[in-house]
């Protein structure tokens, strides 16, 4: 009886002791995997418009490297990705003014690309977005 006791309060120790030393080290290695989907998508969904580099293009396209809206207006930005943007934005002190459409990606996806480009470029904003985080995102 004893015994298994013992058994039963080493196993939930090792279990939690585990879980400790797992946290760190598995929020990095999801933000270098969900960096690597979220490239993917970038390739797909938003080179044409926000380049390569994410330096935007002439008037229209705003950057999204360096970018202060991106930096200060996160939840607006996911909100941009999921369903879509209109109307006039300033960013980096430049107006624009035009439409992007919703590209109807998941939330997993839309954490993805987010992560790229939050971390790319130079660019170190947000923190890191689980699907879960991005479902929580209404209109
Ligand atoms: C067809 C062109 C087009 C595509 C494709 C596109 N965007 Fe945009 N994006 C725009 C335009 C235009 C705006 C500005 C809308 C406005 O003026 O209200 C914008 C704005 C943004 C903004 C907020 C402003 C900024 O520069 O920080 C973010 C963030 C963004 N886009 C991210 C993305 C991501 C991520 C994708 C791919 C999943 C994507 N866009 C695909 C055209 C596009």
């Amino acid at each position: 009886m004893r015994l298994k006791y013992t058994i039963v309060i080493g196993a939930m120790f090792l279990g939690l002791n585990m879980n400790c030393q797992n946290t760190p080290k598995k929020v990095s290695a999801n933000l270098a995997e969900s960096m690597e989907e979220g490239k993917l998508i970038y390739n797909d969904f938003c080179i044409s418009c926000h380049m390569a580099d994410g330096e935007g293009a002439g008037a229209i396209f705003p950057p999204l490297a360096n970018s202060d809206y991106l930096k200060n207006k996160q939840i607006e930005s996911i909100k941009a990705v999921k369903y879509g943007m209109s109307g006039e934005i300033l960013v980096n002190g430049k107006t624009y003014n035009s439409v992007m459409s919703p590209m109807g990606l998941s939330d997993q996806e839309v954490a993805d690309v987010m992560n790229y480009i939050n971390n790319s470029w130079g660019n170190d904003y947000g923190e890191f977005y689980a699907k879960s985080d991005i479902s929580k995102i209404k209109p």
